[in-house]
């Protein structure tokens, strides 16, 4: 194992949105079982990792000042992880260059955990299997496995086992970033206040079916989110939100996981252009941009020597 004074590596890793995201019960160790099927999205957070003197965090972008830079970051933690188990020191710079919204429910704390794991795995050629790399992300939370694989999958158990699924052409989104994120935890202690009785969750056939056939209608009918009600609960604005993107035409609306960003499912890449345009207007959101699914998860794009891949 060896790094060379002034090497980096560039990881590319997408946002991830809930298509369904069904909801059990408390169990002891305090989280909840899912059936959660995810879809990347063109959304994109680029992870760079060079050799320092320790491991420092930086992070560029809008909201670069709501991302923590301490040890708690998932980017800090994932080359923590990767130095412990081959015993060596985490000397790395890694800088975020962040697009995803930050807290919104996309994934993007958890894409910059596996975008860093990637990168680290790349720039110290640990030579760690795919299976050992989506265990380290496992341990990083739960839906970082997702963000390492892309694509389609479902999440079962706290949402880390992941069993890949089929995709059909792509879909197009628009998401309604909201001022401020939401806490995961406290929005899933909000479900368990409003759904005291709930039962196991499972995947839904139909959603399945129509992410393998592409059909934008059928998957409009079954995109479910347990969570949402908890979320609407906490930030009742995102009701308005959701009105409006289905008044400018929007094939069903959505709170993206545990919020407060809000998805909007539209017919094509044309007709989101047009909805994420009426949502600016509306004043209901910070942000709308239109994204579309099918995208691979991290990707190293620049590494020593140009190599890629
Ligand atoms: O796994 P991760 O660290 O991303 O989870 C963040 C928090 O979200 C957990 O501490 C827990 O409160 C909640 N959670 C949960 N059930 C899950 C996943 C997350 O209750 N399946």
């Amino acid at each position: 194992m060896s790094t060379t004074r002034g090497a980096a590596v560039t990881v590319r890793v997408p946002a991830k949105v809930n298509v369904q995201l069904a909801v059990g019960g408390a169990r002891p160790d305090g989280f909840h079982d899912l059936a959660n099927v995810f879809l990347a999205v063109s959304l994109h957070d680029e992870v760079t990792v060079s050799p320092a003197d320790s491991l420092r965090v930086t992070c560029e972008g809008p909201d670069a000042d709501q991302v923590p830079l301490d040890a708690t970051n998932l980017a800090a933690r994932a080359a923590h992880l990767l130095a412990a188990r081959r015993g060596i020191s985490p000397d790395v710079h890694v800088h975020i260059a962040k697009d995803i919204p930050v807290a919104g429910g996309m994934a993007g704390g958890s894409a910059d955990g596996a975008g860093a794991l990637l990168a680290c795995d790349a720039l110290w050629s640990t030579g760690a299997s795919h299976a050992e790399l989506l265990d380290i992300c496992a341990e990083l939370g739960s839906d970082v496995p997702f963000s390492l694989v892309g694509g389609a999958a479902l999440g079962t158990g706290r949402g880390e086992q992941l069993t890949p699924l089929e995709l059909g052409a792509p879909f197009h989104w628009v998401f309604a970033l909201a001022d401020g994120g939401l806490s995961t935890p406290t929005v899933f202690r909000e479900f368990d206040r409003l759904t005291p009785q709930a039962g196991p969750p499972e995947a839904s056939r139909a959603l399945v079916e129509a992410l393998r056939t592409g059909d934008a209608g059928a998957l409009a009918g079954a995109l479910v989110n347990d969570l949402q009600p908890a979320a609407l609960s906490l930030r009742p604005s995102l009701a308005d939100t959701l009105a409006a993107g289905t008044a400018a035409g929007a094939l069903a609306g959505i709170v993206s996981g545990s919020g407060p960003t809000t998805a909007f499912l539209a017919k094509d890449a044309d007709e989101a252009d047009r909805i994420a345009a009426a949502l600016r207007r509306s004043g209901t959101c910070r942000a709308a941009r239109a994204a579309h699914s099918g995208v691979a998860g991290a990707t190293v794009v620049r590494a020593p020597g140009g190599a890629a891949g």
